[in-house]
């Protein structure tokens, strides 16, 4: 299975850390933020690994991480271009992924523990598309998913009045019909190609499946959240993925 680390967008919610420099290159913890993600899948056996992110730091996120050699994987870099939102940002993994498996981590996300148990359960998995869920005190903030007693029935995007406390984590994974996918989904109403469409149209296939998140978890796209991913990286000392 292949890796693709979402690193783009603009990272206004975070100004004015992020004019100088992208989000995810912020510390947290002992490292810059993508050091996280890519940890974690090299932990977990995915070593090929595509970073998408925006043009105007591409230049410091290749100064950082280099070819991947340093962190135990191969890195490939592609550039989004405008803030279309992370479904347009992962159609640019098309080729990469070459029709396989793909293991999908929104850069801004911070797991406490390991995730190979659940890359182990989507390798398992026959077809279709796994995301993981969490329950939040402020899941307004995120996808949230409403279940029956076996699956996810449906995802609304940072709804007003959620349905469930289940925020649906940075974390998702795919077949190779994510692509086709990508090009029949609309811009919501922000103007943004929402991953949030997509899994909703797995569930439509009734080919989504889900796990919940055992461990801590939380993003880091704003000042409250990163200082919470500073404290879980360090408190925990945090040795899952060295
Ligand atoms: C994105 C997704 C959302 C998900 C969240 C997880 O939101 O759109 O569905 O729950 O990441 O971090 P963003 O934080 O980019 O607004």
């Amino acid at each position: 299975m292949k890796g693709v680390i979402l690193a783009g967008g603009k990272g206004t919610r975070l100004y004015p850390l992020t004019k100088a420099t992208n989000k995810h290159l912020l510390p947290v913890g002992r490292e810059p933020m993508i050091y996280h993600p890519i940890r974690h899948m090299v932990a977990a056996g995915i070593t090929d690994i595509l970073v998408v992110t925006s043009v105007d730091h591409m230049g410091e996120m290749v100064n950082c991480l280099g070819s991947g050699v340093e962190l135990g994987c191969g890195l490939t870099y592609r550039v989004q271009d405008g803030a279309l939102g992370i479904a347009n940002a992962l159609s640019l993994a098309e080729g990469f992924a070459g029709g396989g498996k793909i293991c999908v981590f929104l850069g801004d996300n911070v797991f406490q523990s390991s995730i190979a148990p659940i890359v182990e359960s989507f390798r398992r998995q026959d077809k279709g598309a796994r995301v993981v869920i969490k329950s939040v005190h402020d899941p307004e903030r995120y996808g949230v998913a409403a279940l029956d007693e076996q699956h996810i029935v449906e995802i609304e995007e940072k709804p007003a009045k959620p349905k469930t406390s289940f925020a649906v984590v940075g974390l998702y994974f795919y077949d190779g019909q994510v692509f086709d996918i990508i090009r029949g989904i609309k811009p919501s109403a922000r103007g943004e190609y929402e991953i949030t469409s997509v899994n909703n149209a797995y569930i439509a296939r009734r080919q989504l499946q889900y796990e919940i998140y055992p461990g801590a978890w939380t993003d880091a796209g704003t000042f409250e959240s990163l200082i919470e991913a500073n404290k879980l990286l360090h408190d925990t000392a945090n040795e899952i993925a060295r």
